[in-house]
């Protein structure tokens, strides 16, 4: 019994404690070996043990209360105690504790802790008190720790699962991020079906194409997740009033380079206009011929550009650059584009009546979804060029096949389609398209269709890189909804 007095008389826990106390205790503990994997107490079950570890070590566990799956809290040593925060009255065991090798344990029963420590004393009710209001903030932060290690691996960095990801995705997010995030690369896109995926990672990373409707979110959050990072700039992907419900945060990288995308429309503009597609495809096969190639000049052409933000806006200079007239649409012009010579904001039916070419650059909701139509395209000029880098839903794709065939639109260029996410970054080399429209739409040679890559060029792969990084970053420190600098809001 004098080697259990030695040992309590060590404990940090006992330091300042007369000896008279300890040696009332003594007398009360007994010694509990236990074998490598034994389970010494269990959550949610009542014990009336109190132990000290003697020698060995114990890891103590917890079930994650949104998922139900085990966490180590952390690994105790001899000195610590087991099943303190139970000590004071007969409440369940708020972790599980299981040998991790051998191990001796001081047991002594929370009657006799209770009778020796407190019964004596004059003020035990209110020591009674304080320490059971202790005991109950240890479970809590218990709690919490339980749910945030929940996303954290044991090489202390954070577990993020990055969805719809490619070989460019994950170079550029490894190369930003590899110090501090553990990326899990997922090839396929998110989807109800792939949601389940995301379990143990705190955080996912989504891109244009992920169905983040409500089953989606509802799955997402049934095993843990908490933020949905879009690498993107549009969110027309995400029910944002489900994540709101769920309480998910959702971000997204607001501009990355809008440069990309409007150098990416003049692309486009530049070889429907010149024929280079066709031109390319002649050459090579050894006709030098230029009949049917035969374009326009842009300079002193009307263009009309629908949405002035970012990317639009770039769109305008690099118009102006070429010397065409630009015609304006949006609900809110931009006070500098207004005064440039050759710029002019107008209706939306001017806009279509007086373009050569027409080109895309609002967000598709529900006042932009189909907002070229059957209807609107009657408006346009024959043989008008129409360029939409923006969202395929802005198009009414059967009506633009219809002014196709009726040479109504003399040439499409279209980085976006409606229906792209079965298709777009995929390889369906080896495979039959089924999808008709978007196989008549490739029987055009006045379309040029590309694969959603506006964005894709070397700068703005490294800000889409940094700022989904920033997001996670922020997420990880604490910070939740409207707290997040790139938060998408509802509003
Ligand atoms: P932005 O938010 O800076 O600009 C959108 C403009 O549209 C704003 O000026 C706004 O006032 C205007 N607008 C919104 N609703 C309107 C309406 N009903 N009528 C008239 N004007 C309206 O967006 P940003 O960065 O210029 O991007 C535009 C779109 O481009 C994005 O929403 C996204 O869908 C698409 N995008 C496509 C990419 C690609 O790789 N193809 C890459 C990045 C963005």
């Amino acid at each position: 019994m004098s080697d259990i007095l030695e040992f309590l008389k060590k404990m940090p826990a006992f330091q300042g404690v007369p000896d008279q106390s300890l040696r009332a205790l003594q007398g009360l503990f007994v010694e509990r070996p236990f074998k490598s994997g034994d389970m010494i107490c269990q959550e949610g079950e009542f014990d009336p043990w109190l132990y000290i570890i003697a020698a060995g070590q114990c890891q103590a566990r917890k079930k994650n209360p949104k998922t139900g799956r085990d966490i180590t809290l952390r690994t105790l040593h001899p000195h610590e105690f087991v099943g303190l925060t139970s000590a004071f009255r007969p409440k369940p065991r708020s972790a599980t504790v299981v040998a991790d090798t051998d191990v001796k344990l001081y047991a002594i029963s929370h009657d006799d802790f209770q009778r020796t420590l407190l019964d004596p004393s004059p003020h035990a009710g209110v020591l009674r008190s304080l320490f059971e209001y202790l005991a109950n903030n240890v479970r809590k932060k218990n709690r919490q720790v339980a749910e945030f290690r929940q996303a954290q691996p044991s090489n202390g960095k954070f577990s993020v699962a990055v969805f719809d990801s490619k070989p460019y995705t994950q170079e550029t997010f490894l190369q930003a991020g590899q110090k501090e995030f553990d990326f899990q690369f997922f090839e396929s896109r998110l989807t109800p079906k792939t949601a389940a995926l995301a379990e143990g990672f705190g955080a996912v990373v989504g891109f244009v194409n992920d169905d983040l409707t409500a089953e989606s979110l509802q799955i997402l959050r049934s095993v843990g997740v908490e933020l949905v990072a879009l690498r993107c700039a549009g969110f027309n992907n995400v029910d944002l009033h489900k994540a709101q419900e769920l309480g998910l945060s959702v971000t997204r990288v607001p501009a990355y380079s809008p440069h990309a995308v409007a150098e990416h429309s003049l692309g486009l503009m530049m070889s429907l206009n010149r024929k280079i597609h066709k031109a390319y495809q002649r050459v090579r096969d050894g006709n030098f011929r230029l009949d049917g190639l035969v374009g326009f000049d842009l300079f002193g052409q009307t263009v009309g550009v629908m949405g002035t933000g970012k990317i639009g806006r770039c769109m305008v200079h690099i118009l102006r650059g070429l010397g065409c007239k630009v015609l304006c649409y949006d609900l809110y012009p931009d006070a500098e584009l207004q005064n440039l010579e050759g710029v002019r904001y107008c209706e939306l039916d001017e806009l279509l009546r007086e373009s050569r070419v027409i080109s895309l650059y609002l967000p598709l909701n529900r006042d932009t979804l189909h907002i070229i139509d059957q209807e609107a395209i009657e408006k346009m000029q024959d043989g008008v060029m129409l360029i939409n880098t923006s969202r395929g839903g802005l198009v009414e794709t059967q009506a633009l096949i219809n002014g196709l065939k009726s040479g109504k639109i003399g040439s499409a260029g279209l980085d976006v389609y409606e229906e792209e996410s079965a298709y777009f970054f995929e390889d369906f080399s080896g495979k039959t398209i089924a999808d008709d429209v978007l196989a008549r739409l490739l029987t055009f040679n006045n379309v040029i269709v590309t694969s959603h890559q506006a964005f894709l060029t070397e700068q703005a792969l490294v800000n889409i890189a940094e700022t989904t990084l920033q997001s996670l970053r922020e997420y990880f420190q604490g910070k939740k909804g409207e707290q997040l600098t790139y938060a998408v809001s509802l509003g």
